[in-house]
């Protein structure tokens, strides 16, 4: 599997979220951050704006959670049109049975650790996921300064993935720009997710190509 491009919704204009929606065609996927005020100490959008999303668009959703109680919520998301649905480890009571859930309905199953959580210890896990997102800002906000410090994290997650064989996906999401793209690349993340370098840039589109461009010469030279 080839570099992905995941430009987040959250720093687009969210009084006009179809137009954001148009304006990244030459995005993989559109990141739609979900956060719920507890989780996180922010609160943006549920399922009936995911669902309209769904209908405006023709690029598939990346729903990310930042909700407590996903084995509660998260199956609404499949049903709202979410292709990909990715939960938070720390809020999740029964990952295991929620990943399944999730497949089950059609979507694929993406888990995601803040910077804090390690990675060791859901080895076994892996095999219930198509996706395990690390975290490279605390979740929240977007805009917020990339952190090092979860680099030799990816590396880990890298190596855990590739032991075990198998196609999981490891994005990552948080600070992510021309700046710090490479670094996530020679870490061995393969999904990357961007808000304010995209919706922050004068032509989104060709800040998704850009940072296309940059991963892809990375992985090249990894
Ligand atoms: C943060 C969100 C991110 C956010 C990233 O909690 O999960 O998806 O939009 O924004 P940037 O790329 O600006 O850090
Ligand atoms: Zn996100």
């Amino acid at each position: 599997m080839g570099v992905q491009i995941c430009p987040s919704l959250l720093s687009a204009d969210f009084a006009n979220l179809g137009a954001a929606a148009a304006s990244v065609p030459g995005a993989d996927w559109l990141h739609v951050d979900v956060m719920d005020g507890h989780f996180v100490p922010n609160l943006t959008i549920g399922a009936p704006v995911i669902e309209a999303l769904a209908r405006t668009t023709s690029l598939p959703l990346d729903c990310h959670l930042m909700i407590d109680d996903p084995d509660r919520w998260a199956p609404d998301y499949v049903e709202a049109g979410a292709a990909s649905v990715t939960f938070h480890i720390e809020a999740s009571r029964a990952p295991v049975r929620l990943a399944r859930q999730l497949r089950s309905l059609g979507a694929r199953a993406g888990l995601a650790l803040k910077p804090a959580t390690t990675v060791e210890g859901y080895d076994d896990l892996l095999g219930e996921i198509d996706m395990l997102l690390v975290m490279t800002v605390e979740p929240g906000f977007g805009g917020q300064q990339f952190l090092d410090i979860c680099l030799p994290k990816i590396r880990r997650a890298r190596e855990l993935i590739d032991k075990r064989g198998g196609e999981v996906w490891l994005q990552v999401d948080g600070g992510v720009s021309p700046d710090t793209i490479e670094r996530c690349v020679d870490a061995g993340a393969d999904v990357f997710v961007a808000g304010s370098a995209v919706f922050g840039a004068d032509d989104p589109d060709a800040a998704v190509a850009a940072l296309r461009r940059q991963a892809e010469q990375a992985n090249t030279a990894r």
